[in-house]
C-alpha cells in the first residue's frame, strides 16, 4: 500500500482525495498497488472540505510522517511550499506538485534537491492535459522546433466572449472570476504571468532553458479593443493569448502575449476556458493537445497520473535533462525576437500624415504589409491600422517610440504580434 499526504485541501486537493477513493479500483489496477490518502493539511480546520480523510493544520504532520510515501503539494504560493517540498524530499519522500509559480522560480534547485527521488508536476501546466508527460516521454525522441499554446483559460474565455459576443472586458473578467477560472489575483491571468509560468516549465523540458519570468517577454490582454477585434476579423485572424517557444539557431524565443493568428488554424478554434498546446517535433511533426486547463477534477486527474507514475516506478530527471547533459540552447534576448506586427494609432487626419508615418517606419527598416484607415468620432482624427512584414522586436520598439514623438500622432500606440 502507498500512503499519500496532501498539503492543501482546496478544490483540487478535495478532488484528489475523492477521486482516489471513488476510482480506487481502476487506479490500483493501473498502479499495481493500493493508494490511500493518509492525511491532509488545511489552514482552517473548522471549514468543511467535503472529504473523509484525516485533517491537520500543521504541514509538519505530513512532511515528517514516516508512513507517508508521497507528498502532494497543492498549497499555492512560493516560499512556504518551497520549504515544505524541500523538507519532504530531504525526508526521502516523493513529491507531486501542481504549483506552477514554485516551479517557475525553483525548478532547477528542486531537481537538484530531489536527486533520484521523483518530483512530478503534470498538473502545473494546462490542468488536465497530459502535456508534461507528452513532452517528457512521448516526444523524447524529438528536437522540439516550437511550441505554441493557449495556457490560460481565463484569458481565452474573455477573448472568446469579447470576439464572439462583443462582451465588455470588465464584465467578462467578473464572470470568469465568478465561474472560478481566474486566479485569486486576476492580474496574474490577464497580465500573462500565469501562462508565463507554464511556458517556462514546458521550455525546461523541451529545451533545458533555466529562465525566470522576469527574463522573458510577457504581455497581457488588457489593451485589446473592439477596433483590434474588427481588424482581426476583416483580415482573417483570431486573437489569442499565446505562450510561444521557438527554436531559432542556438537560441530559444520565449514569450507570452496577445497574438493575431490565422483564423483557420487549429489553435484559433479553441474557445472558452479550454487550453491547447501544439508542439512541433523534428521527427513527429505537429502534434496538438487539447483539454480543460483548470477545474478541480481535471487538475486532480493530472495529479493522480503523477502518483500512479511514481507508484509504477517511473524515475528519471524531473525536467527531462540530467545535469551536465543540457541541450546547449540559450534563451534568446527579447530584443532579438523576429515576427510580424499589428499597429494601431490615432493621427491628425490631414495631408502628408500617412507619408510621415510610413517613412518613419521605413527608417527602422519596417515594411508595411497591409494598411487600413478608419474615421473616428472626431473628424480631425483618423485611426490607422497596419500589419508589417517580419522585423526585429528591437526595431519595432524603437519605431513605436519614434512614432510616439511625432506631433501628428495622438495618444498611445497599440501593438500586437502576429504569428502565421
Ligand atoms: N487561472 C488559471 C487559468 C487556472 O485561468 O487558466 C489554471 O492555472
Amino acid at each position: 500500500m502507498v500512503k499519500i499526504g496532501i498539503l492543501g485541501i482546496g478544490t483540487v486537493g478535495a478532488s484528489v482525495a475523492n477521486i482516489l477513493e471513488a476510482n480506487a479500483d481502476i487506479i490500483e489496477a493501473r498502479a499495481g498497488k493500493k493508494i490511500v490518502v493518509k492525511s491532509g493539511v488545511v489552514k482552517n480546520l473548522s471549514k468543511d472540505r467535503g472529504v473523509s480523510i484525516k485533517l491537520s493544520d500543521n504541514p509538519q504532520d505530513v512532511v515528517n510522517d514516516p508512513e507517508i510515501d508521497i507528498v502532494v503539494e497543492l498549497m499555492g504560493g512560493v516560499d512556504e511550499p518551497y520549504t515544505l517540498v524541500k523538507q519532504a524530499l530531504e525526508n526521502g519522500k516523493a513529491v507531486v506538485t501542481a504549483n506552477k509559480a514554485l516551479l517557475a522560480y525553483h525548478r532547477y534547485e528542486l531537481q537538484e534537491i530531489a536527486g533520484t527521488l521523483p518530483l512530478m508536476y503534470e498538473a502545473s501546466t494546462a490542468g488536465g492535459i497530459p502535456i508534461i508527460g507528452a513532452l517528457r516521454t512521448g516526444l523524447s525522441a524529438n528536437h522540439i522546433d516550437s511550441m505554441q499554446g493557449i495556457m490560460n483559460g481565463t484569458c481565452n474565455y474573455m477573448l472568446t466572449k469579447m470576439i464572439n459576443e462583443g462582451a465588455q472586458y470588465d464584465e467578462i473578467l467578473k464572470e470568469a472570476q465568478e465561474l472560478g477560472y481566474a486566479e485569486a489575483d486576476p492580474t496574474f491571468d490577464v497580465g500573462g504571468f500565469d501562462a508565463s509560468h507554464k511556458l517556462l516549465i514546458l521550455a525546461s523540458i523541451a529545451y533545458g532553458i533555466d529562465a525566470k519570468p522576469e527574463d522573458i517577454l510577457i504581455e497581457g490582454i488588457e489593451n485589446i479593443t473592439s477596433t483590434d477585434v474588427d481588424f482581426a476579423k476583416e483580415f482573417g485572424y483570431e486573437i489569442k493569448s499565446l505562450g510561444i517557444a521557438k527554436k531559432v539557431g542556438n537560441g530559444v524565443e520565449l514569450r507570452v502575449h496577445a497574438t493575431m493568428i490565422p483564423a483557420d488554424s487549429m489553435i484559433a478554434k479553441v474557445d472558452g476556458v479550454m487550453n491547447a498546446v501544439t508542439v512541433i517535433g523534428d521527427r513527429v511533426g505537429e502534434t496538438m493537445y487539447y483539454g480543460p486547463g483548470a477545474g478541480g477534477d481535471a487538475t486532480a486527474s493530472a495529479v493522480i497520473s503523477d502518483i500512479v507514475d511514481i507508484v509504477r516506478g517511473n524515475q528519471g530527471p524531473m525536467l527531462g535533462y540530467k545535469k551536465g547533459l543540457e541541450s546547449g540552447l540559450k534563451l534568446l534576448p527579447k530584443e532579438e525576437i523576429v515576427t510580424q506586427y499589428y499597429l494601431r494609432l490615432e493621427v491628425d487626419d490631414q495631408s502628408g500624415v500617412l507619408a510621415t508615418i510610413t517613412s518613419s517606419l521605413g527608417e527602422f527598416g519596417i515594411s508595411i504589409e497591409t494598411m487600413l484607415q478608419k474615421p473616428t468620432k472626431d473628424e480631425k482624427i483618423a485611426k490607422l491600422l497596419f500589419t508589417t512584414h517580419r522585423c526585429k522586436e528591437s526595431e519595432m520598439q524603437e519605431a513605436i517610440t519614434a512614432l510616439g514623438k511625432l506631433d501628428v500622432v495622438r495618444g498611445e500606440i497599440a501593438m500586437m504580434r502576429i504569428e502565421k
